[in-house]
């Protein structure tokens, strides 16, 4: 159900009412009756829950105690995924509208709050015929006196490029092909203002795309190459950013073919890394952010098919190095190879990839944030890791060191697609890295990507991570 954000002048005017208060919040100061403000602070001060729920004349107030003693990062998860709470209470009462006054003094934590809760009104019912159970919340009221509107149009905007990317994600590839990928890419573009260019697989041969063409051999569907482009007014970037994103729209393993159930279930979600490039360009172009942006999305499924490409086999990629592929299910890197070498024709002043990657990233680390690396200098580094905190999809930073290069040298052809087990998304990061000539981050969102788990307002299945990330990093480029 779409929810929007919307300002009121006075927040008592609802029938469900939410206060954000902090340590520092007097709850005398609130203009609650006496009686409530006494149990509203017996109830905190028992600690056991942070939400305090009170029913009195047809109307409900809900006191949401955040701790502001922590760090303003952390203070502003807490927000997001207390609204998160809000956002399930007040869908499984049915309910259609609520508003909320920030009494505590940080003003950041309404918009965090009112973001968490639109977040999670996200769902996916395209395939539901029966048993919807479709959220109720179609308006959240914020008082005029703790928030603006144009704090909260913009929430708005990342959060519908959150929500295309994450649909993105959650189609199967029974529908998600990587010609429909290419179409509803074009669609993004016409809806929200960026200009698209699909490259089919004639052109893709004609541009001896070795690593995308390899992959797509055991397919019964063509590939395709994807093209974005954004140019804001004046941007403050002179040359172009780019952002290549994986696009294997499902993901068997190829004749290394993945053991199933468990590893393959969720293979429809390869393709998470193209919507992150989507959705940061759904972002940009909604709040016509002042960048120049370069999209480069290859795209393919990754199938046992009669022709597949067999381990053994020596492919010679666009760049002209020749890659001895030992495992068809390392074939991300061979797909990103070629885009990664297309991006030099740009000359960008930086690129970043996105892709769930490898498993090793995954091991390393769980969903909790993904692994980067990159040759791009600290500066940008550091700049990027605020942001991922800025909007907590965190990131742990791994080493490119030139050791990691030897465990991928092939005895036959320049490089070969994997490595000795160890470190596996780092040896990856090092096979991308040949392709590259530019400063470049690789984020490997394996683990952040999908999550069989609900977590909060991320939900389950299909995060767009990376989306609210990128997006709060060009804000501050
Ligand atoms: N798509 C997978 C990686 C993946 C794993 C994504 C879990 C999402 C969740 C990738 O193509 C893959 O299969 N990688 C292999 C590489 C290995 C064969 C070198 C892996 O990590 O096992
Ligand atoms: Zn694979
Ligand atoms: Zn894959």
């Amino acid at each position: 159900m779409n929810l929007s954000l919307n300002i009121c002048k006075d927040y008592t005017k609802f029938d469900h009412q939410i206060i954000l208060i902090d340590n520092g919040t007097r709850l005398s100061s609130l203009g609650l009756s006496s009686g409530d403000a006494d149990s509203a602070t017996k109830f905190f001060d028992a600690k056991v829950n942070h939400i305090y729920q009170r029913n009195a004349g047809g109307r409900t107030l809900y006191i949401v105690k955040l701790d502001s003693s922590k760090a303003e990062f952390q203070l502003l998860e807490e927000s997001r995924k207390a609204g998160n709470t809000v956002n399930k209470l007040l869908n499984s009462l049915k309910i259609t509208e609520a508003s909320v006054y920030n009494a505590s003094k940080k003003a950041k934590l309404a918009g965090a709050f009112a973001e968490g809760l639109l977040l999670s009104n996200y769902e996916f019912l395209k395939y539901k015929t029966k048993d919807k159970n479709e959220k109720t919340l179609v308006s959240l009221q914020l008082d005029g006196r703790s928030s603006n509107k144009k704090e909260l149009e913009e929430i708005s905007k990342v959060a519908t490029a959150n929500f295309l990317a994450r649909t993105l994600i959650n189609e199967p590839v029974s529908y998600l092909t990587a010609v429909q990928l290419s179409e509803e890419i074009k669609k993004a573009g016409k809806e929200h203002g960026f200009s698209v260019e699909i490259f089919d697989k004639k052109k893709i041969e004609g541009l001896k795309m070795g690593g995308l063409l390899a992959v797509n051999k055991g397919s019964i569907d063509p590939p395709t190459f994807t093209i974005l482009e954004y140019k804001g007014y004046r941007p403050t970037n002179k040359k172009p950013i780019v952002l290549v994103g994986k696009g294997v729209v499902y993901d068997t393993g190829g004749l290394s073919l993945k053991p199933t159930p468990n590893s393959m279930d969720m293979m429809k979600c390869d393709m998470s890394g193209a919507a992150a490039v989507v959705g940061i360009f759904v972002a940009a172009a909604q709040l016509k952010l002042p960048v120049h942006l370069v999209g480069l999305i290859p795209a393919t499924d990754n199938r046992p098919g009669m022709n597949a490409y067999a381990p053994g086999d020596v492919i010679e990629m666009m760049s002209g190095l020749n890659v001895e592929m030992l495992n068809a299910d390392a074939e991300g890197r061979m797909i990103l190879a070629d885009a990664l070498h297309y991006a030099k024709r740009y000359q960008p002043e930086l690129v970043i990839d996105f892709a769930t990657l490898t498993g090793a990233a995954v091991r390393a680390i769980g969903s909790l944030a993904s692994a980067y690396m990159g040759t791009a200098n600290n500066n940008v580094k550091r700049k990027l890791e605020t942001s991922a905190d800025n909007v907590y999809e965190r990131l742990i930073h791994f080493p490119l060191w030139e050791e990691y290069g030897e465990w991928i040298k092939s005895d036959v052809a320049d490089i070969k697609n994997i490595g000795p087990g160890e470190a596996g998304h780092i040896t990856a990061g090092k096979f991308l890295e040949h392709f590259t000539d530019y400063p470049w981050l690789h984020l490997d969102i394996a683990g952040t990507a999908y999550l069989m788990k609900e977590d909060s307002y991320r939900g389950k299945y299909g995060t767009a991570v990376g989306v609210r990330m990128i997006t709060d990093f060009l804000r501050n480029y």
